[in-house]
């Protein structure tokens, strides 16, 4: 006769013994399934004797039930510790550092563009807008170049094939139309920047064939060179965050302009690759300026014997290149991922006039 009591330790023992839910299942066919031992045990009953039956048979079912119990308080068991050990495995370390986003960032030139008009608007200047296809007239005749002059040779020209209504249009050479069209459109005071694309048709390290400048405009009555000097001075300072620079300025000849000056700033490029300002024996051009000329005031519509005004545009990659050493203008418009990663900006770099950036 079959050691019920034994059979049953034994099987308990390999229930507990099961480390997984596979090792269990085949406890569970081993002695529950069709082959199983227990299901033999009970198959038996069905030769025992009446008298036997009443003996054996509460213990055979006992068996199968405790067994039966056994296996799936086993299971229950074995479930919850692969979740301990999971929920274990994946601890989340709340003070890891955030993985990085793949953010964008901001071009240098938006950046550039930024910086000037912030600094400008702490010196109370608006700022104007022009289109990039300009009549010719704005970008040349009213700025007193008319036609075959030839100062209209200074700057390669890209012309648009003419127009129907007999208008002639051109890439705007400067941002000196958007003085035209300010003056046309506002009577003094008047206290502007404009900024933005410029194109002539040049190409090297040092030119593109489109690039930036600003522009900066002021009529009004009693304006001087010393008004000038004095606003050149102060963006400088603020645009290269530095106390003290040393401007130098030298006679030039613009038609829209008399005097016309031309800015330069000390600075030191002893040292390849490494540029400082206010020091150093050499000298930075920053670009163009003067007294508006009294003939672009008339052909504004602005009264010359009351009003006078200054002028300047600057070239703006140039001065982004400068200030944060970039040694090739044509890399601003190739985009590409790696230069724009590398010096690209974060939303909120932008200088102040007490230099530096807000944050
Ligand atoms: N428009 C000139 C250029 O592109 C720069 C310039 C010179 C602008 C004198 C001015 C100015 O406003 O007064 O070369």
């Amino acid at each position: 006769m079959t050691d019920i009591a034994a059979l049953q330790s034994e099987i308990l023992a390999q229930v507990s013994a099961a480390t997984d839910e596979a090792a269990l299942d085949a406890v569970r066919v081993g002695t529950l399934g069709k082959k199983g031992s227990v299901s033999a045990l009970l198959a038996t009953m069905g030769k025992l004797s009446p008298d036997e039956r009443k003996v054996q048979g509460p213990l055979f079912n006992g068996l199968r039930d405790t067994i039966t119990e056994a296996i799936a308080a086993r299971k229950v068991q074995l479930a919850d510790a692969a979740l301990d050990a999971r929920l274990a495995g994946e601890t989340l370390d709340v003070t890891l550092p955030a993985r990085a986003e793949n953010s964008g960032s901001i071009h240098p030139i938006s950046q550039v563009l930024d910086e000037v008009v912030a600094i400008f608007a702490e010196l109370g200047f608006g700022v104007a807008e022009g289109p990039d296809v300009e009549f010719d007239d704005y970008n040349f005749t009213r700025l007193n170049i008319p036609p075959d002059h030839p100062a209209r040779q200074m700057q390669d020209t890209f012309y648009v094939a003419p127009q129907a209504d007999g208008t002639s249009h051109v890439l705007r050479t400067h941002t000196s139309p958007v003085q035209v069209r300010t003056m046309l459109n506002t009577k003094p005071p008047i206290r502007i920047i404009s900024l933005g694309r410029t194109y002539r048709v040049d190409s090297d390290a040092t030119h593109s064939p489109m690039f930036h400048q600003v522009e900066a405009l002021v009529v009004d009555k009693g304006i001087h060179l010393g008004h000038l000097k004095w606003t050149v001075e102060q963006f400088c300072k603020a645009f290269f965050e530095i106390d003290q620079i040393e401007l130098r300025a030298r006679p030039s000849f613009f038609p829209f302009t008399e005097p016309s000056l031309e800015w330069d700033m000390r600075c030191d490029r002893s040292v390849p690759g490494k540029i400082t300002f206010g020091t150093g024996n050499d000298w930075l051009e920053l670009g163009g300026s003067g007294m508006v000329h009294r003939k672009v005031l008339e052909n504004c519509g602005i009264d010359a014997s009351q009003y006078s005004g200054f002028a300047f545009g600057f070239g703006l990659d140039r001065m982004a290149m400068l200030k944060y050493g970039m040694p090739d203008i044509r890399s601003f418009f190739e985009s590409d991922l790696r230069w724009l990663k590398h010096y690209g900006f974060q939303p909120l770099d932008i200088p102040t006039l007490d230099g530096g950036l807000s944050r």
